[in-house]
Formats: structure tokens, C-alpha cells, sequence
């Protein structure tokens, strides 16, 4: 079974059901095209020149989907698939998993021109990402990711890492996937932990280039509230696909992000508003791991970004009614707002550490003017952060 084709611009964001959307990249002259729909899933042959591709998927994936895995996988070779299962979660983010990758590589002959596909969440296709980008120095890389911040972010633009010296991401390298294929039917045993985390994602996308998603999402906040906010993070929620517009949302997302990484691949200009939350983020997420509860990436950048909007507002340089609206619509997902601030010291080597603190300019901050309108070149201080992030 095959689905029609669609090349979506920004004013083309609505579709009709089971029909698959592409957004076309250009990333460091190579070609990225990320497809949107319930099918995407059997378009996998289209982006796998020479088949039988290898596959790495996350497990719980691999347990709650295996038919429809079974099927991806037939579309593009109807033999014995090399596939190996790994626990999805930040912790396979690791070099040990990246070893444990490429012995499992060299044991199936994977070669140069082999095809590598990464399915699960965002922890997944950065680890596999990464291994793709380095196996013999390069080879091609498919992603379906199955999270929704995968689906909206991770999976889109090409950043692979894993984390190493207690610190977040600090490896990795840039390595386009030939292919994202966002299958929606995925998600429908996603925790509500991780549609949180895809929600300030989300929720981030919009406020850097999308005012009209920003404006929809905070508009749906009472049925985002009524999903969302209460109940056990590790359990899937039930009706949620049927109950809000995710296909357009993730579109108008994934579009949002394609355009920026499209326009700024190695991150010198426009790229960087993306980090919108996460200078902070990376801060209070690493420094969580060092607990017993440890902080998603999603409720990290989550606190990262109601902190730089607090700031924000208080300086006035952006509208108080934004920040707040803007966390409004974070406490309505279910999301951290505020975080325990680390020692003086701790914070110091966090913030130093960020990836993108230059030795000559320091950390550079996404600070919030408005929605769609973001400085670049924003400076903080330590006062700022330890007033509005506790
Ligand atoms: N490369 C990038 O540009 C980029 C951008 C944003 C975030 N990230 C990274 O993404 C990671 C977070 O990704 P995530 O939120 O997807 O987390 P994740 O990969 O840990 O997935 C969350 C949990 O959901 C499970 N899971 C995955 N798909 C599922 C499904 N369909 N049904 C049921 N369970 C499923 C996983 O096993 C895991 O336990 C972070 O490490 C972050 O740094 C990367």
C-alpha cells in the first residue's frame, strides 16, 4: 500500500487524513525530506538506495509496535532484517551504547553504502544519529521518530550527540537524515511524561516562529489542561491523538524548525533562536542527574524557558502578558516552571560549559522581545537566574 505525495509550503498545513506531507531540506548541500502522516512509515524504500538497510529501535517501540514495524520493515526488504533493540531514555545517550552500536555494526558487515535506520525517540536518533554520522566515516541515516519531540524536533536538522563528563550533548556531530518519517500511529502509546516533553517542544517552535501555532495552542490550553496536567507520567493518555489537531500542529512545528535549520545549518545566525530554554535548560537538566529525580529534556527547557521569559517581562523588554500566557500554557501541559537554583559555583561550570559560550563573547542567551521575535545575543546574570528560577 502506497500513499500520494504532498510538498507543503507554510500556508499548506492543514491535510486530510492517511495523507502523507513532505517538507524538502537542503542541509550542507544534501537533501532532507521530512514526511508527515499515518503512513509514513511504508515510504522507508524511497530513502534506502541500496536495501537491505540495518535498524536500531528503541524498545519500547519494538514491544508496543511490532506489526506495524514488521511492515515498514517488509516494504524495503523481505528477508532477515540486522536489527538491534536498545532502551530508549537519556541514559542510552552514552559512549558505552555507541560502542555497543558499532560492535553490533561490524559483527552484521554493515558498509559504506548501507542504509541506517534509528526508530524512537529523540535519545534514540541522537545515539544513532552520531553512530551513522561516524561509521565509516559516514554513511546514509533514516529516522522515524516516534516520540512527539522527536517528531517535531529532534529527528529534524541534523544534530547527533550523546552526553559524556557530566554534561549534556558535549559530542556530536551534524549528519542530516536522508529521510524523517513521522508516523503519527506511533504515538498513541506515548506516555503522558513524553507528551509533556513534546509539548514544550512544541510549545518552543511556536514561540520562535509561529505566533498563529503559539496563539492555537493557548487557545486549546483548557483541553491541553484537561489531558495533560494530571495523572501518571509513565502511563499512555487515552484519546488524546483523536482529541486535538496534532497532525497540523506537528506539521506547522515541523515546518517552523525545517525552515530555520534549512536557512542555518551549522547554527551561526538564525538557527541558534531554537535554544530558546535551554542554556538554562542544560543547566538544571544536568544538574538534576546529579539527584535521584532527574529532569527530563523537555521539563528542562520547559523551566528554561519560563525563567528567560520572567526576565524577560521584568526588564520589559518583552510584554508581561506574553510571559505570562507563555506560562500558562507550560503549567497547562504539565510542565516545571521553576527549578531548586545549584550552588553558585555549580551554576558557574554549568552555564561555562554550554555548548554555545564562546571563550571570546561568553554565553550568548535566546531572550524572548515577542512571539516570533527573539534576541539572539541575550545577556543574563547570575542574580537574574537565582531570582527566577527557585
Ligand atoms: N538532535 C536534536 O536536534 C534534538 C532536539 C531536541 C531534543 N533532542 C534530544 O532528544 C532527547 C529527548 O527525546 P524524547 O523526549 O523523545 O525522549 P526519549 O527518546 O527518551 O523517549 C521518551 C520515552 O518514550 C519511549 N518511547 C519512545 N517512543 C515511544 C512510543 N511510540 N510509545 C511508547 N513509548 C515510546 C522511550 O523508550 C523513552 O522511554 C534528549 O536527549 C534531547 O537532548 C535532540
Amino acid at each position: 500500500m502506497r500513499s500520494t505525495r504532498k510538498t507543503t509550503s507554510k500556508d499548506d498545513v492543514t491535510m486530510q487524513p492517511n495523507e502523507p506531507k513532505t517538507i524538502a531540506m537542503k542541509l550542507d548541500g544534501r537533501s532532507s525530506h521530512f514526511v508527515l502522516g499515518p503512513l509514513a512509515g511504508l515510504e522507508l524504500a524511497r530513502f534506502v538506495p541500496h536495501p537491505p538497510p540495518v535498524y536500531i529501535i528503541d524498545e519500547q517501540v519494538a514491544q508496543r509496535h511490532p506489526d506495524w514495524l514488521k511492515q515498514i520493515q517488509e516494504g524495503c526488504d523481505h528477508f532477515e532484517h540486522h536489527k538491534l533493540v536498545l532502551p530508549g531514555g537519556e541514559a542510552v545517550k552514552s559512549l558505552a551504547h555507541l560502542e555497543t552500536i558499532y560492535r553490533w555494526l561490524a559483527d552484521s558487515n554493515v558498509g559504506r553504502d548501507a542504509t541506517l535506520v534509528g526508530i524512537g525517540g529523540g535519545t534514540i536518533l541522537d545515539l544513532v544519529g552520531l553512530a551513522a554520522a561516524t561509521w565509516k566515516r559516514g554513511i546514509n541515516f533514516v529516522a522515524l521518530p516516534t516520540t512527539l519531540l522527536a517528531m517535531v524536533d529532534a529527528a529534524i536538522g541534523g544534530k547527533t550527540a550523546i552526553n559524556t563528563a557530566g554534561l549534556k550533548n558535549p559530542v556530536g556531530v551534524f549528519h542530516p537524515a536522508s529521510g524523517i518519517l513521522a508516523d503519527c500511529g506511533f504515538l498513541t502509546t506515548l506516555s503522558l511524561g513524553a507528551w509533556r516533553d513534546g509539548m514544550a517542544e512544541m510549545i518552543k517552535t511556536a514561540l520562535i516562529g509561529d505566533p498563529r501555532l503559539f496563539a492555537h495552542l493557548h487557545h486549546s490550553r483548557d483541553q491541553l489542561a484537561a489531558l495533560l496536567s494530571e495523572g501518571d507520567a509513565e502511563q499512555p493518555v487515552p484519546g488524546i491523538l483523536g482529541a486535538l489537531p496534532w497532525s497540523e500542529w506537528i506539521s506547522q512545528a515541523a515546518f517552523v524548525k525545517a525552515d530555520v535549520v534549512n536557512r542555518d545549518f551549522r547554527e551561526q545566525g538564525p538557527r541558534r533562536a531554537l535554544n530558546l530554554g535551554h542554556t538554562l535548560g542544560h543547566v538544571v537538566e544536568a544538574w538534576s542527574h546529579e539527584t535521584d529525580k532527574p529532569l527530563t529534556h523537555g521539563a528542562a527547557v520547559s523551566i528554561g524557558m519560563a525563567v528567560v521569559f520572567r526576565i524577560a517581562a521584568e526588564r520589559g523588554t518583552c510584554s508581561v502578558p506574553t510571559a505570562v500566557q507563555v506560562i500558562e500554557l507550560l503549567e497547562a501541559c504539565g510542565l516545571p516552571i521553576s527549578y531548586r537554583c545549584p550552588p553558585a559555583a555549580k551554576l558557574d561550570r554549568l552555564l561555562a560549559s554550554d555548548k554555545k559560550a564562546s571563550a571570546r563573547d561568553g554565553v550568548r542567551w535566546v531572550l524572548p522581545r515577542k512571539v516570533g521575535l527573539m534576541d539572539l545575543e541575550g545577556r543574563v546574570l547570575a542574580d537574574e537566574i537565582r531570582k527566577w528560577l527557585d
